[in-house]
């Protein structure tokens, strides 16, 4: 059964105040598009196409004004409420009723992720248990840190450790199999009162369901925390997009090439967007056809 997809763009994004005083952390331009074009992008180029994008009660209106339901991309997007910030895990049980019995993918909404997503792909046809990723950087106590044993498997799992045991973060980018609603029902709130995506995963790693793959140094995982990860993550895309002429995370795009809409449908969205750059950009993609060019990374 295709797994559901969950966008989680909550928090009240007071570390890029004042930025984040009118406008949606996830709204936020990242070079040239809203940063949630990103996470959606990558799902939309796993295959997913039923999405619940859960935010807070201020921010969901502005997001569902963004997105619509999602069917200009192909796909179907939901939106949901997360009243208070009660953690990640707590999307799960938000999400209960539309994950059903598929099990589900869990992106945030300020993750980026730019490379070959094969290892994504081969994550969401696993059958049972959890996958998580392992990706290597320079400040790890700002992240779920995972500790390797000798064999390859995971040995420890530490959500923002003050001495971390290694430089392997845990990315905001998860995939779950039919327990995890079940699971997060089982767990307790945290010292600061969230329930823990590192507890979740602390359970499928204790009964032995946790399957972790490390992200290759090819591949960029960029966070938007901060103003400066913020500035730096534009400035990646943006030298990316110059480079090859090419957009990361063209939602339109990115559907065109998946087959999730026809040229005709495409056309029609060119047609109601305002005159510039993007347009232009539309314009020639849709002139290409869906089969042609590479994978749209990221
Ligand atoms: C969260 C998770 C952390 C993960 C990180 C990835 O941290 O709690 O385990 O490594 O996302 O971005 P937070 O968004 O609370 O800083």
């Amino acid at each position: 059964m295709t797994k559901k997809a969950i966008i989680l763009a909550g928090g009240a994004g007071s570390r890029l105040f004042p930025l984040t005083k009118i406008v949606c952390k996830q709204l936020l331009p990242v070079y040239d598009k809203p940063m949630i074009c990103y996470p959606l992008a990558t799902l939309m180029l796993g295959g997913l196409r039923d999405v619940m994008i859960i935010s807070t009660p201020k921010d969901c209106p502005m997001l569902r004004d963004y997105l619509g339901d999602g069917s200009q991309f192909g796909i179907r997007i939901d939106y949901a409420e997360q009243a208070k910030p009660g953690g990640i895990a707590e999307a799960f049980l938000i999400g209960e009723k539309f994950i059903g019995k598929s099990g589900a993918c869990l992106i945030l909404g300020d993750n980026i992720f730019y490379g070959k997503l094969d290892f994504f792909r081969d994550a969401l046809a696993l059958k049972s248990g959890a996958c998580v990723f392992a990706y290597q950087v320079r400040d790890p106590e700002r992240y779920g840190v995972i500790e390797f044993g000798p064999d390859g498997r995971a040995i420890s799992l530490e959500e923002k450790p003050k001495e971390p045991k290694t430089h392997f973060a845990v990315p905001g980018l998860y995939v779950y199999d039919d327990q995890v609603v079940d699971l997060c029902k089982t767990l307790k709130p945290s010292g600061r009162g969230e329930l823990e995506i590192t507890d979740l995963n602390l359970l499928y790693l204790k009964k032995n369901q946790l399957q972790v793959k490390g992200l290759s140094r090819g591949m960029a995982w960029l966070d938007t925390g901060t103003q400066t990860s913020l500035l730096e993550a534009g400035n990646y895309i943006a030298t990316i997009e110059h480079r090859q002429g090419l957009k990361v995370a063209c939602l339109e795009e990115i559907a065109l090439r998946m087959r999730f809409i026809s040229l005709a449908q495409l056309e029609k969205t060119i047609e109601q967007l305002p005159k510039g750059e993007y347009r232009e950009y539309l314009r020639m993609v849709s002139e290409e056809g869906p089969a042609t060019g590479p994978e749209p990374a990221g």
